[in-house]
């Protein structure tokens, strides 16, 4: 379990299932992942359970907990690469009475913690929509730089959608977050 202010990450449980499926099949929030639903079947995820959920090598699959217990969304690193030392992130929060409310900021900031702290990570990046303003900003407020607009990129919804790639390298991140204690 990864601690923050005010969110802890820890690794995704069988009971996680039916709330993931719902998150995951959820249309409105999958267009903000750039997914069309259906995404993803429970027996998939049962075998994601035994398989790269219960693994954080190269990537590493996390429930955000809300300060009560609650989990609220969910936070992601894929391709970490050893020799680049880099990886994506991706996140959401689920349940829409807790978007807006500083969570999904304090997940990224703990889950970079971790990668940069314990994984000794130098650069992490995301990609996200061009029009997803409230992430854009969540990831700024993170310390996240907008690099590159990845033009026409994805398709959903019957057009194509610009993706803005973002990253922050571990100096920035430490300048902006130090270690407090
Ligand atoms: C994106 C997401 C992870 C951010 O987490 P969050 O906990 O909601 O983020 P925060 O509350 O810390 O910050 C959101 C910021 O966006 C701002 N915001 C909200 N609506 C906005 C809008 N229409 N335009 C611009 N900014 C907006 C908020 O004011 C807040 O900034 P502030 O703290 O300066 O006021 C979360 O909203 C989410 O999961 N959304 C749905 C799925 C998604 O988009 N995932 C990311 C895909 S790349």
């Amino acid at each position: 379990v990864i601690v923050g202010k005010r969110v802890r990450l820890r690794p995704i449980r069988r009971e996680d299932v039916p709330v993931l499926l719902r998150w995951m099949n959820d249309s409105e929030l999958m267009r903000l992942w750039a997914r069309p639903v259906p995404l993803v079947t429970e027996q998939e995820l049962l075998r994601d359970l035994e398989g790269r959920f219960s693994r954080f090598d190269v990537a590493g699959y996390f429930m955000i907990e809300r300060e009560d217990g609650a989990p609220i969304g969910r936070i992601d690193f894929e391709g970490l690469d050893e020799r680049t030392r880099s990886a994506e992130v991706m996140l959401l929060i689920g349940e829409a009475e807790s978007r807006g409310r500083g969570y999904g900021t304090d997940a990224l900031i703990t889950l970079l913690g971790y990668l940069f702290r314990q994984r000794n990570l130098h650069r992490v990046w995301l990609g996200v929509l061009d029009w997803n303003a409230p992430a854009i900003r969540s990831y700024e407020k993170v310390g996240f730089t907008v690099e590159g607009r990845l033009r026409e990129d994805l398709y959903f919804d019957g057009r194509y959608h610009d993706q803005l790639v973002m990253s922050i390298l571990r100096d920035e991140f430490e300048m902006r977050w130090p270690v407090s204690e």
